[in-house]
């Protein structure tokens, strides 16, 4: 009996520390009348008259970020739930993961998206191998100053290289937010834009039940030069991202790679030949992409 109690009373403690890690960590940027707070999950509702969308209180170089989210069920089409990490400015870098809805039954998909010195266009989308309106799945975004991985349940989906050595800029300078939202873009998002929002089927909720920041953080306002040298591992501080096996994906996570492409690959902008007649710089020198490759 006592024994119970004790797992009991455990089970309380978890959940109150993962709904306090929301307010440690975070804070909502905009609606906070569309938040809903349910013992440890976290619920953001879009409806007829607003999403919701939250940030950190931090700006943070390198490291992981991940969220334990589960999206939108039954009819999602129209909406756009986010997670990503972007710094601010003109320049900006960011990373997204953006979950496209669609229509009760059909699949998710999974856009990302990076970001360097302002400019985006290196759009990927793959779709998942199980149905993430379901269950729970972490969400992860890797970082340091040789990748950046994005990763579903700890399955690498894309690696963002440093190819700094061929002359390509690459995001290590710039401090970032984390963020996520859910909204309406029923303009483009699902189906190429045919399939628009049901309203009837409002609110559509995106939950979440668990944010783990492991990164340095930055103090802010902090300029940029102090930012890159306080989270650069030195002599006497090694950050553990800095290792020298993190440095690019290890031979398992290679072949995860490789079969996410191979089976689950929807679009990639570095095949998209008729939207870039010259091959984008970063996808001629990148081990993981080809022109060659296609995708069905
Ligand atoms: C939003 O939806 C509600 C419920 O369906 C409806 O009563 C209301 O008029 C709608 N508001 C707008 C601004 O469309
Ligand atoms: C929605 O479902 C359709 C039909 O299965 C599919 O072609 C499409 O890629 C899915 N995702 C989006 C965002 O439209």
């Amino acid at each position: 009996m006592s024994k119970m109690l004790g797992v009991f009373v455990g089970l309380l403690l978890v959940g109150l520390a993962a709904s306090a890690k929301f307010d440690e960590l975070f804070q909502p940027s905009w609606a906070m009348d569309h938040f809903i707070h349910e013992g440890e999950l976290l619920k953001l509702k879009l409806d007829n008259y607003s999403g919701a969308g939250f940030g950190s209180k931090s700006k943070y170089m390198f490291g992981k970020v991940t969220i334990l989210l589960k999206l939108v069920e039954g009819d999602s089409a129209g909406t756009v739930t986010a997670f990503y990490m972007s710094s601010d400015g003109p320049t900006h870098n960011e990373f997204d993961f953006e979950f496209l809805g669609n229509t009760t039954g059909e699949p998710y998909s999974v856009q990302t998206n990076v970001y360097v010195n302002g400019v985006g266009n290196r759009e990927q989308r793959l779709n998942l191998w199980f149905d993430p309106t379901k269950d729970f799945h972490t969400y992860s975004i890797f970082w340091n100053q040789r990748q950046v991985v994005f990763l579903v349940d700890e399955t690498p989906i894309r690696v963002h290289t440093n190819l700094e050595h061929k002359g390509i800029p690459f995001p290590k300078d710039q401090a970032m937010g984390v963020y996520s939202s859910i909204w309406n873009a029923d303009d483009w998002a699902t189906q190429g834009g045919r399939v628009k929002t049901d309203w009837s089927h409002a609110p559509f909720v995106a939950t979440y039940k668990d944010f783990q920041i492991d990164a340095c953080e930055c103090p802010v306002p902090v300029t940029s030069a102090d930012s890159a040298k306080k989270c650069s591992s030195s002599e006497d501080n090694k950050y553990w991202w800095d290792q020298p096996t993190l440095s690019e994906l290890n031979l398992h996570q290679s072949h995860q790679l490789m079969w996410v492409r191979a089976n689950h690959m929807l679009y990639d902008y570095c095949a998209d030949t008729a939207r870039f007649p010259v091959v984008p710089a970063e996808c001629v020198h990148h081990p993981h992409h080809s022109r060659e490759t296609n995708y069905h």
